[in-house]
């Protein structure tokens, strides 16, 4: 099966081709313009993302050495994201589907987070539970069979990856926040500064990371001279504590075989060890995965990966960019 997915959620504009499990895929990043806005401008990632789309589709259909006409599936995100950048993908997947005469599929983006790890690891034991943290979203779900998800918990402000970008200005650092702040932390002590883990002991699987923030921004103010490697380290283990003590909770309460992470703070190299690490201290046995780096931040071969997931084509006519489109 030959499956052309198209990814444009926030600011990266990439496409992949599946040739039954043989993925290739290119992205167009867009992370040196908003550089130089601190952060993402939906209407500049709209016109980032329709300059490069087509000459992108073009690229990756000559390297596979695809026609339109091969293809058996496009797939596409239709949502969540911000709804200009999800309206280009959408709008070119929908256009190729109708002048191709190729089944369209519409793919969650959580979903494709969640996914990533298929792309390396097919087999999956259920039930699993996933943990999705990136920019826009910071959600555990309960799966006791693929492609069926059941929501536990999510933040109830900012997700874990829009507090590492949000903590990385007030200090500084360069957007995206999540990678130079890993990068410093490497060099600095995780126990120098104590600050807040949101939530914790709650009770429940709800996130908070605003408040981290916040207490990142007052230290900032008080301790103008503290050491910023050590910040970095101090403020990575508190995110990291609070989604691996939750997500340990509901690995228990739930009783599964696998623990799926997913989205572009799995990158993150303090995250990956303290999964690892605490799945150690489980009595049963529960394997991890979490895709390879390149899988982590957005990109459409996990989209692809989705797509394999489902057989219902969507209705080519009425399908469109939902931003806020929930998995559950
Ligand atoms: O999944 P993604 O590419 O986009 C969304 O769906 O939001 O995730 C981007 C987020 C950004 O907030 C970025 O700072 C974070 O992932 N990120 C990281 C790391 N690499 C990317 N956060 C922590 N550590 C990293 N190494
Ligand atoms: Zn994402």
């Amino acid at each position: 099966m030959n499956i052309l997915a198209i990814e444009t959620s926030c600011d990266e504009t990439s496409v992949a081709v599946m040739q039954d499990d043989k993925i290739s895929y290119l992205t167009a990043s867009q992370i040196d313009v908003h550089k130089l806005t601190g952060g993402v401008v939906p209407e500049v990632a709209a016109r980032e993302h329709v300059q490069v789309i087509m000459p992108l589709i073009e690229q990756i259909l000559k390297q596979t050495n695809l026609t339109g006409q091969q293809l058996d599936r496009i797939a596409v995100t239709t949502g969540p994201g911000l709804i200009t950048s999800l309206m280009v993908g959408v709008e070119t997947a929908r256009t190729l589907s109708y002048s191709w005469h190729v089944p369209l599929f519409s793919i969650n983006h959580i979903e494709g987070h969640i996914a990533a790890n298929f792309i390396t690891q097919p087999n999956i034991e259920y039930p699993a539970i996933a943990l999705v943290v990136s920019g826009g979203h910071t959600e555990l779900l309960f799966m006791p069979k693929p492609a069926t998800y059941e929501l536990i918990g999510k933040t109830r402000d900012d997700a874990a990856g829009e507090c590492f970008d949000k903590t990385a200005r007030i200090l500084g650092l360069a957007y995206p926040g999540g990678p130079e702040i890993s990068k410093l932390a490497t060099q600095g002590n995780a126990a120098a500064f104590h600050f807040p883990r949101p939530m914790l002991d709650s009770g429940d699987y709800s996130f908070s990371f605003s408040g981290l923030k916040t207490a990142v921004l007052y230290f900032k103010r008080d301790n103008p001279n503290a050491n910023l490697n050590d910040i970095c380290a101090s403020l990575q283990q508190a995110i990291v504590d609070v989604l691996v003590k939750k997500t340990m909770k509901a690995i228990k309460q739930y009783q599964v075989k696998t623990l799926l992470v997913g989205g572009g703070v799995a990158a993150n190299p303090l995250l990956r060890q303290t999964c690892r690490d605490a799945l150690q201290c489980v009595s049963t046995p529960v394997t991890l995965c979490i895709p390879a780096l390149e899988y982590c931040t957005d990109n459409a071969a996990m989209i692809a990966a989705a797509c394999k997931l489902h057989n219902e084509p969507a209705d080519l006519f009425s399908v469109q960019a939902d931003p806020n489109w929930e998995l559950t």
